[in-house]
This record gives structure tokens, C-alpha cells and sequence, in this order.
């Protein structure tokens, strides 16, 4: 329990809001618990956790929320990070699936219909739509990404890119990688 009567799960209380506002919270939340604390693993966990609970809260169904972190500074592959879901693929080439191409192209890529994404990994065959953002440091190097995996098509939105961005943009000053 934190010196204010807070326990740290009350962070994953989203029930009741509209998306905006759970993604709003998504990003405060984060940036409250990662105050003073400045390892990758240990913020990107609870970001993990934040993640599946603000969606989960919502009528998006998920069905993985994490993180693949660069693996060294050659910057050549990814390596899986905090995630919450099904055991996934460990490693991803640069410019391979979403994830490798988020990373190539430092932007995020926005997948209504992963069979339409040409090279799409299928960690899970039930996936049908994906959103991957890619964490950038202050110096211009690639980090990792985040990806959100959905049950269904059409799972992400404009909206979640915007809020998702702004996560990792805030991971990306909080964080020690
Ligand atoms: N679908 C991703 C692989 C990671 S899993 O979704 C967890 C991709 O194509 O890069």
C-alpha cells in the first residue's frame, strides 16, 4: 500500500469509462507508478498490465498486450518483453511482421485485418487485428514496440494510436533501456 492509502491494483480500476477517458487513464497511470522508477522490465510490466485492463474494461476484446524490446544495439531483431496473454514468438527480425516493420518504419502500423498484412507473424491464429507502436528514445534509436493483439476486426482506432503513442512516447522518457 503507497503512503496514500493506495494500493497499487486500484491502478487497474477502469471499469465505467468511456474509451477516451480509460485511455486517458491508461497514460496517467502509467506515468504515476513509473515516478521514480526507472527500470525497463519492472514499468513495462505494469504497463502490460495496465494495457489488458483498460481494454479489457471496454467492449474490445484483446487477447495479448505487451511489449518486444530491441535485442541489442544493432538494432537487427526484437525480443519478447512484459506481455499479458498467451505464450507468443520470441524473437522478430527487423522489417518481419507488424512488429519488425513498426520498427523499420518508426511509425505505428494500424492492422484492421491481419490476413491482409502481408508477412503478418500469427503467434495466435485467433488474432484478427493488431495495433503496434513503436518506442523511440531521445537520441532516435528504436527501443521495442507495443503491440495490442483483438478477437476481432477493426479492433483499433485513430484514438487508441493517439493515446497508445503518447504511452510510448512516456515509456520511452521514464524508461532506462
Ligand atoms: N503479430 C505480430 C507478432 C507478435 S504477436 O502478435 C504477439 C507481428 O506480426 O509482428
Amino acid at each position: 500500500m503507497g503512503s496514500d492509502g493506495t494500493h497499487h491494483a486500484d491502478y487497474t480500476k477502469f471499469d465505467g469509462l468511456a474509451r477516451e477517458e480509460t485511455l486517458e487513464m491508461l497514460v496517467s497511470s502509467y506515468l504515476a507508478l513509473a515516478e521514480g522508477q526507472d527500470n525497463w522490465v519492472c514499468n513495462l510490466a505494469n504497463a502490460s498490465s495496465l494495457i489488458w485492463h483498460a481494454y479489457r474494461s471496454l467492449p474490445v476484446d484483446i487477447n495479448w498486450a505487451g511489449f518486444y524490446v530491441s535485442k541489442d544495439s544493432t538494432g537487427s531483431e526484437l525480443i519478447l518483453g512484459p506481455f499479458q496473454g498467451k505464450v507468443a514468438c520470441q524473437e522478430i527480425k527487423f522489417g518481419v511482421g507488424v512488429c519488425g516493420t513498426a520498427m523499420k518504419m518508426r511509425e505505428t502500423q494500424l492492422v484492421p485485418n491481419v490476413n491482409e498484412f502481408p508477412g503478418h507473424i500469427a503467434c495466435d491464429g485467433e488474432t484478427k487485428s493488431e495495433i503496434v507502436v513503436p518506442i523511440i528514445g531521445s537520441s532516435g534509436q528504436c527501443h521495442g514496440v507495443l503491440d495490442i493483439d483483438c478477437l476481432d476486426y477493426d479492433g483499433f482506432t485513430k484514438v487508441d494510436q493517439i493515446y497508445l503513442e503518447k504511452l510510448a512516447y512516456a515509456i520511452s522518457q521514464t524508461c532506462k533501456f
